[in-house]
């Protein structure tokens, strides 16, 4: 395996100079080290291999895995949410949570344009859930806020309506804080209207530990205001996988049932 520029990477360099030693490519800056194209460029560290190694290899399914058991656990504290659930992927996340929100049809969710879900899980939206989405574009050209949202929700029960069932925000959103004061409103608005709030908090963990004002407020002040919320483990964090943390425990068993 070689680099752009033609060498040999990571532990390579020494089986294809004759020498060998082994040297683990663990053991060096991964690849990602120094590709800057995306935070979702991550190599796993030593430490992981080690975690790894060190794990329980008992059945998630029926609950038994003391190391999922334990993760689960310390996600859904650090949120505040009454239950977490491991998933393979930031994608698989939001997917199931969201399906685990839709259960009676006709259903929207509205969201921002810019958002991922959207624009970057193929449709799976409306494959896996039959949702429409209705995507906004912010009228102050940052986030959505309440005015805004207040605009498009559909709340209404004639039946050529398609209701809001769930508003699913992004934060950060390329990069930019969607400010905690914002959220609270639009989730004590969401709240009287029986919509549920998603959060795709990929990057959450920059919000909560930026020392921007916008950003003020912890994890699970974040988090509390929502029904669900899909953090991720891979970007730039290293580890391959992901968590999908849920207000209450009936939801989460829904969500198992969708990640099944
Ligand atoms: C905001 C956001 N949500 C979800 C995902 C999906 O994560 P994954 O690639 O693990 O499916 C990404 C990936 O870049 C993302 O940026």
């Amino acid at each position: 395996m070689t680099t752009a520029a033609g060498k040999p990477v990571n532990g390579h360099a020494n089986a294809l100079n004759g020498n060998h030693e082994h040297v683990s490519a663990w053991h060096q800056p991964g690849p990602a080290a120094y590709d800057f194209r995306s935070d979702t460029m991550t190599t796993p560290t030593l430490s992981m291999l080690h975690a790894i190694s060190n794990t329980t290899l008992l059945d998630d399914v029926v609950l038994e895995d003391p190391t999922t058991n334990a993760l689960e656990a310390h996600v859904a504290s650090l949120t505040g949410h009454e239950a977490a659930l491991l998933v393979m992927s930031g994608t698989m996340g939001n997917q199931v949570a969201l399906r685990t929100h839709l259960v009676s049809p006709p259903f929207s969710v509205l969201c921002d344009h810019r958002c991922h879900i959207v624009n970057y899980e193929a449709g799976g939206l409306s494959m896996i859930s039959g949702a429409q989405t209705l995507p906004l574009v912010p009228s102050n050209g940052h986030h959505l806020t309440l005015e805004d949202i207040q605009a498009h929700a559909v709340i209404s029960d004639d039946v050529h309506a398609c209701p809001t069932a769930v508003i699913s925000l992004e934060n950060t959103l390329n990069g930019t804080v969607n400010p905690l004061s914002n959220l609270r409103e639009i989730s004590t608005w969401a709240r009287s209207h029986g919509i549920k709030m998603h959060l795709d908090g990929a990057r959450i963990w920059e919000v909560a530990s930026s020392t921007h004002p916008n950003a003020a407020g912890s994890l699970s002040d974040f988090c509390n205001l929502f029904d669900s919320v899909s953090l991720c483990f891979s970007k730039g964090l290293g580890a391959p996988i992901h968590l999908s943390s849920s207000a209450a425990n009936p939801s989460s068993n829904a969500a198992a049932s969708a990640r099944c």
